[in-house]
């Protein structure tokens, strides 16, 4: 596997594989990379010739700098990972590289970039616009692989491709989990043995609420209430959403697809959790 820290050697290196012919996939990431994302990149390396993993922590996303200086950084675990899934390119550049001037381009999406994350973390979703519109325009993918634990980041992704007009597929790829149900994630390794088995109710809970026969507000309040009743989580937010607009919906009839989002607060610290689960 190659290690590459410049656009112009990306974009060298992309060019002769295509005038080979070959397909590329892309994996975006911030590195720290666990089990969900290995499962992104298999899947791209089956479904194409080349196989680019990007590794940027990308810092015009991190509302909280308090989060950025937290995040694990394990650069070198993350490339044996890569090398380990059949990767032809680990992508790693420094900021520099990618933000030799700061980068003021504003995309807006709503209600897809406005409500939840994008609620709770303003900018969050125009820096991840700002990165990923970049990492297409180096790489110029066939396909990009994202994981649907950010459920409300590929909605957002979908629409920044749809208005750039841009001519690649996006893959959403299954949440993977832990044994206990708790979703896989990068932040994960922030929480102690003790926490991660109270994280474990979130999904648990949720699987629960699946099975309701109840209104759209009981559901919400079931899932609330239960979450919040157990000691070391708090609900930031709770939204039963259509599962592409990402608008609120009052009525189960009113979309063909629905999704429930949350972000719960666990443990002292404390680390932000997200999930999701699909109604219909
Ligand atoms: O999902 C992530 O890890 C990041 O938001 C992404 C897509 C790599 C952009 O920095």
């Amino acid at each position: 596997m190659k290690v590459i820290h410049s656009i112009i050697e990306l974009k060298e290196t992309l060019c002769t594989c295509r005038s080979k012919g070959q397909t590329v996939g892309l994996v975006p990431t911030m590195g720290a990379l666990h089990d969900g994302h290995a499962s992104l990149v298999k899947r791209s390396v089956a479904e194409n010739d080349v196989t680019v993993v990007s590794i940027f922590l990308n810092p015009t996303q991190f509302n909280d700098p308090k989060d950025l200086e937290r995040y694990p950084r394990t650069l070198e675990a993350d490339c044996d990972l890569l090398a380990a899934c059949g990767a032809q390119i680990a992508f790693a550049p420094s900021v520099k590289e990618v933000y030799p001037e700061p980068d003021t381009r504003v995309f807006s999406y709503p209600p897809t970039d406005t409500v939840m994350e994008g609620a709770f973390r303003p900018g969050h979703f125009n820096g991840v616009c700002q990165i990923v519109s970049k990492l297409f325009s180096y790489v110029e993918p066939d396909k990009a692989y994202f994981g649907e634990k950010d459920y409300q980041q590929i909605c957002v992704i979908r629409r920044m491709v749809e208005d750039l007009g841009l001519q690649l597929e996006i893959v959403p790829c299954p949440v993977v989990r832990e044994e206990s149900g708790l979703a896989r994630s990068s932040r994960n390794t922030l929480l102690s043995e003790q926490e991660r088995t109270i994280a474990a109710n979130i999904h648990r809970v949720l699987n629960e609420s699946r099975h309701l026969v109840a209104s759209v507000q009981a559901v919400h309040d079931f899932v609330v209430t239960k979450i919040n009743a157990i000691p070391g989580l708090e609900v930031q937010y709770f939204n039963i959403v259509d599962g592409i607009t990402l608008a609120d919906i009052n009525d189960w009839k009113e979309a063909s697809s629905v999704v429930g989002c949350i972000t719960v607060f666990c443990g002292n610290v404390p680390i932000r959790l997200i999930d999701h689960i699909r109604y219909k």
